[in-house]
């Protein structure tokens, strides 16, 4: 059904390696210490950066519920963390509700008008990384400013108004903030794509060329105005006037595409959240245009026949792996923009599917990734960088968000005069058929690059619910390890009985069909290891740049966990 790509192998080890090296994630080499539990009894906010985390949950101290919250702690880490929080990127956030249906705000950048299946290949047909990674063609219309404005209109509580969600972050653009944890360990590796435009060199830069360093003061006055303008007259100041004007303008000066209509037909989309089932919890995530939900789900479903809490540890780690590689391999080959192209979805999340791929798995040998057929569960009858934080309320509701603008400081143009750093996101598509993004990931038809669509994730923002309540909420950044990333979290609480914290730094592995080769993080255990190269892995020892900043609601509280492997990251309750 689908090319075989043994060839590509080494080509994708390669692209995995760069976007590794890309994400700078601080952890120590031989083992990494829990991060601090917080407990709270009221709400929890857990973000990546301290600033805006505090801000959330000083909106839940005030009476606002986790929507009203992640609103203000999404604009405020515009601000705070430029690296991937944003207005000129896009995300998803997945809303619990108390007492309502769960939903789900997909705000994930669009492919402008002009965008088409050749649009990043070279002269002979090839996908040239620089146009889809490094150039202006790459930039998608931003979601973000439409996705928490909708959120906030749909679901706040009422007591807030979107400018008072903003004002925080108005103030911090204005006055500036001290550089700082993730920010100052970012900018002197981006410096170079920062340096390569004008406008961004001036706010991240010194005169003499060099990165604003720990300390420094950064200083947002564009961005500060055009949040003031957001929060006064609300998303339209951003997607129509001045400031669309000067997005577009600045593009296309660079050599991309959006154009003013594009910003103004540009909408976040309410969708239904993808559910599953796993050991008597329900998962509910997101659906596509994410591939994230769907692949959990997919790999929960393998899971849930065996007993992993039980089985030999090396063993529940291979079958752990081996589910990895199924759902990958069906990512790659039938998810994409769901309302351009169709997604099997209800089949791929089915129990059924899930045990179908199960007879293929054998216990004792890894399956070749060339032998892992995408859909080869189907029944026969029937195909850088980013953040997430969690937030959880008094009320019962919880959100968990994760957006980005792709690679650290997305493309690295922030449009003059709008304070607006611009995503990469476009890179996202499948160049072409057989040729991997900057995360390694294959994909084709579904995910072909087209006019208004949307490039295929893998965030994966989840709230795991036990009777019907937010037990678990959890999601990564971290490009195609975002999807494993969750699975673990989630899979250490359920199945390994860990507390919030061990489970966020527990070593976490990675398997993605394409390479074939699984990649596990440094502390990861000897034996298990071993447990793994015994039936055939090819395993690689590398730092996984993940950070699952994460809830766990227990009787005595909202506890916490900031993920240790990124400086900065904080978990704030009330
Ligand atoms: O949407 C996606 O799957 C990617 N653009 C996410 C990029 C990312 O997580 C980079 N961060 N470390």
């Amino acid at each position: 059904m689908v090319k075989l790509h043994a060839p590509l192998a080494a080509a994708l080890s390669a692209a995995v390696a760069f976007a590794l090296a890309a994400q700078n994630t601080v952890c120590a080499e031989s083992a990494l210490g829990r991060g601090p539990t917080v407990i709270a009894e009221h709400g929890m906010v857990v973000a990546q950066e301290a600033i805006a985390a505090r801000i959330g949950a000083d909106i839940l101290r005030r009476g606002g519920n986790a929507i009203d919250a992640a609103v203000a702690t999404g604009f405020a880490m515009a601000v705070t963390y430029p690296r991937a929080g944003n207005l000129g990127g896009g995300g998803f956030m997945v809303i619990h509700r108390a007492g309502g249906d769960d939903t789900t705000i997909d705000y994930r950048e669009t492919a402008p008008a002009a965008i088409n299946p050749k649009s990043f290949l070279d002269a002979e047909g090839n996908a040239d990384p620089q146009k889809s990674r490094e150039s202006a063609l790459a930039i998608g219309v931003p979601g973000t400013v439409a996705g928490l404005a909708l959120a906030e209109a749909k679901y706040g509580s009422g007591r807030f108004s979107l400018a008072d969600l903003i004002a925080p972050a108005v103030v911090l653009a204005r006055e500036g903030i001290a550089v700082a944890d993730d920010t100052a360990d970012s900018l002197p590796i981006d410096r170079p794509r920062l340096a390569r435009w004008p406008a961004s060199a001036a706010i991240f830069l010194k005169s003499d060329g060099s990165p604003l360093a720990e300390g420094d003061r950064l200083v947002q006055t564009d961005l500060a105005d055009t949040l003031a303008a957001i929060g006064k007259d609300g998303p339209q100041a951003f997607y129509h006037g001045p400031v669309a004007e000067k997005l577009a303008a600045a593009v296309q000066a660079a050599g991309g595409a959006m154009t003013v209509d594009d910003l103004k037909n540009y909408r976040a989309i309410e969708r239904a959240p993808v559910r599953g089932s796993y050991r008597g919890y329900d998962i509910v995530s997101m659906a596509p245009p994410s591939s994230g939900g769907v692949a959990l789900i997919e790999m929960l479903n393998i899971l849930d026949g065996y007993d992993l809490a039980h089985e030999d540890g090396g063993l529940a780690l291979f079958l752990m792996t081996e589910a990895m590689k199924r759902a990958y391999a069906d990512r790659a080959w039938f998810l994409g923009d769901p309302d351009i192209v169709h997604v099997p979805v209800e089949q791929l999340i089915s129990k059924r599917y899930g045990a179908q791929w199960r007879t293929t798995i054998d216990p004792l040998h890894a399956t070749p990734a060339d032998d892992v057929r995408p859909g080869a569960g189907m029944i026969a009858t029937e195909g850088r960088n980013t953040t997430h934080f969690s937030v959880a309320d008094q009320f019962g509701n919880a959100v968990a968000n994760t957006y980005t603008l792709n690679f650290s400081y997305g493309v690295g143009l922030v449009a003059a005069g709008t304070g607006v750093l611009l995503n990469n996101e476009l890179d996202d598509f499948a160049a072409k058929a057989d040729s991997p993004n900057a995360y390694g990931l294959l994909g084709y038809d579904a995910n072909a690059p087209g006019p208004g669509k949307r490039p295929l994730s893998s965030m994966t923002p989840t709230v795991v619910l036990k009777d019907g309540k937010p037990y678990v909420v959890t999601g990564s950044p971290g490009g195609s390890l975002i999807i494993n990333t969750v699975l673990q979290v989630v899979l250490n609480v359920i199945d390994h009985g860990m507390d919030i914290a061990a489970a966020v730094a527990a070593a976490r592995v990675h398997n993605q069909w394409m390479p074939d080769r699984v990649f596990a993080e440094p502390w990861l255990a000897s034996d298990l290891v071993a447990a793994l190269k015994a039936r055939g892995d090819d395993v690689t020892v590398a730092r996984l740049p993940t950070s699952a900043n994460s809830i766990l609601v227990t009787p005595s509280g909202f506890v916490g966990a900031a993920d240790p492997r990124t400086r900065g990251a904080l978990a704030v309750g009330y």
